[in-house]
Parts: structure tokens; sequence; C-alpha cells
């Protein structure tokens, strides 16, 4: 028997997956470690709804394959172990809040014991706990995806799907969704997050993955698929006599107009325009640090789609 520990919550390998003539994935590759949580971000159409469906079980790859909670995908007893929250969510009306979380927990086959409590603690979670016996008629959409959240929750999944959990959510409703991923991560849940919000994702995840086209493009931690740090420093008149002449700080990078140092200690940055005064350069403007999720995200799939058209 494995270390079940130790194995990847998700481990998928080339999956494919068409649709007629679209190509949906063109041969995805990714893991997803237990405990962590793991942003996959993409543009529309990237193909991230589809690796969801893929890993749940509600639709077969054309090709490729892999495991999510050790077992091939759309095994249904490890199906029973995750918690997910669609893209379109829509409960029906008439049902009342801890109605809909039952349904769910005989879908799991939650026992009956602790389910009272349960649905007390998932329903305070998500700021809902005073609404527990309205039905979702009257429900905000906001409401309704806070809902949906709990429904992800309830009977404490090994692993946690959330397919652009915050589309409906209020500034507050995001913020409270970050501390309900922070809090089932901490509980031991590996929490998967489905979002193209770029400040969502650098504001929790552990781990992401980029993809586009069907194919990730980028996967890492935060910090390398943003690589270090650099300063930016943007100055008129440095010739290249003087650009040779700053290697003793680092390796510079120069475009005519702005000079690049990647892992520039701060303390140095005085140091460093001193010297280009010292040779009459003018320095416009001095910026330090790495660059945000949203401009490497964009690199990153302009690059993959300069790619695909060459
Ligand atoms: N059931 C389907 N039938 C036909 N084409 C589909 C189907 N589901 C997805 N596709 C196509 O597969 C591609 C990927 O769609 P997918 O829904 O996975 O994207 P996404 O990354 O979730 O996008 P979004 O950010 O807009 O939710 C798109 O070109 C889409 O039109
Ligand atoms: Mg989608």
């Amino acid at each position: 028997m494995p270390d079940s520990d130790a194995m990847p919550v998700v481990d998928v390998t080339d999956l494919r997956k068409r649709y007629g003539r679209v190509e949906a994935l063109s041969g995805l590759t990714m893991t997803v470690n237990p405990g962590e949580l793991f942003g996959f971000l993409g543009p529309n159409g990237a193909g991230k709804t589809t690796t969801v469906k893929l890993l749940l079980g509600l639709a077969r790859p054309s090709g490729g394959g892999g495991r999510v909670l050790g077992a091939p995908l759309g095994d249904r007893e490890a199906r029973r172990r995750i918690g997910y929250l669609p893209e379109l969510f829509r409960y029906q009306p008439w049902l009342r809040a801890t109605e809909v979380l039952r349904l769910h927990a005989d879908l799991m086959g939650l026992p009956a014991a602790g389910r009272r409590k349960a649905f007390d603690d998932v329903l305070g979670l998500v700021g809902l706990s005073d609404r527990a016996s309205h039905s979702v008629g009257g429900f905000s959409k906001g409401m309704q995806q806070r809902l949906g959240l709990g429904v992800a929750l309830v009977g404490d999944p090994a692993l946690v799907i959330l397919d652009e959990p915050t589309s409906a959510l209020d500034p507050i409703g995001r913020m409270d969704v970050r501390a309900i991923l922070r809090h089932a991560r901490d509980r031991g849940a590996a929490v998967f997050l489905n979002s193209h919000l770029l400040t969502e994702v650098e504001q929790v995840c552990d781990r992401i993955a980029i993809v586009d086209r069907g194919r990730v493009v980028a996967e890492g931690s935060l910090d390398s698929v943003l690589g270090e740090s650099a300063t930016r420093i943007r100055v008129d008149g440095l010739a290249p006599a003087g650009l040779a002449e700053l290697v003793r700080f680092g390796e510079p990078r120069f475009d005519g107009q702005e000079l690049v140092f990647p892992g520039l200690p701060d303390e140095r940055i005085p140091d460093v325009v001193v010297a280009l005064v010292g040779m009459g350069v003018r320095v416009r403007a001095v910026a330090s640090g790495r660059e945000s999720l949203e401009e490497r995200f964009l690199e990153l799939v302009g690059r993959s789609r300069a790619g695909a058209v060459a």
C-alpha cells in the first residue's frame, strides 16, 4: 500500500480532451501535492473547467490519464472524498440551505451522526448561519455561491476543487473565501483553485500552474514562476562603455531606455545610481521588485501564443 500522505493528490500526464473539432486539452501534465493550495490559472477557454471535469470523472479524457487521490480518473470511491464547487452553481430554489447540504452529505455517504454539527460548522464558515433554514430561492447570487462553497467543504474532503469560487462575490466575500481556503488547507485538505483572478491566486496559493490552449505553460511555486526580483532604472545617455562598467554590480540588461538588474540587493541601488550619474547619465526613475503575477501571466500566455502561430 503506498504512503497516501506522500502521494500526489492529483497526478495527470498528457491529458487530452477533444470536443468535435475543438481540442480543449492538448497534453496537460501537472501534479498537486497533499496539503497544498494550488492555483490553476488561464485565460478564457484555456481548458480549466475541462480539466476539472476530467479530475472529477464528469467527462472522459480522449487521451492520457492519471490519478486523483491515488485512484484512476473517474473512480467513484475517490469522488466521495472530493468537495466540488462548479463554475455554474445552481440549487433547487425550494430547498433550504441545510437540505442542500444534506443532499450532498447523502451523496458522499456521510454518516448521520455528527451531520448537524458538520452543517452548522460549514454554514458558520461561509457566513450563512442565520440563513440555515431559509430556502435557496430567496438567496442572492453571492449567498448561493457561499452555500456552494459550504457544499464543497462539508464532510472534510481530502481534495476541494473550486471552479471560480468568487465570481459572484463582493470584495468582502472574496476576502472571506481566502480565509476559508486557508482554513481548509490548514485542516489538511488540498485545494485546487480554478481562477483567472490573479491577485486572488497570488495571495493564497502555495503553487500554481498556468494553462493556455489546453497545456501547462508554467508550473511551480509562486516564487519560481515569478522569478527573482529585479531593479529597473530608466536612463538617458547610457553608452555601451558605461554599460560595460556596470557589470561590477551584476548582470545588467539594457534595451536602450531601461536598465534591468536581476537580483540587485537594495543597499546597492544608491551605488549604481551614483555610478550612472558619474558617467553623466540622467536617471529618470528607479523601481525595485519582481514582476506581478499579471505581468508574468501576460508574458507566458503571449509567448505560448507566439509559439503556436510560428
Ligand atoms: N461540452 C463542450 N462541448 C464543446 N466544446 C467544449 C465543451 N466544453 C468545453 N469546450 C471547449 O473547450 C475549450 C476549453 O473550455 P473550458 O470551459 O475548459 O475553458 P476555461 O478555461 O474553463 O474557460 P473560462 O475561463 O471561460 O471558464 C473551449 O474552446 C470550449 O469551447
Ligand atoms: Mg471555466
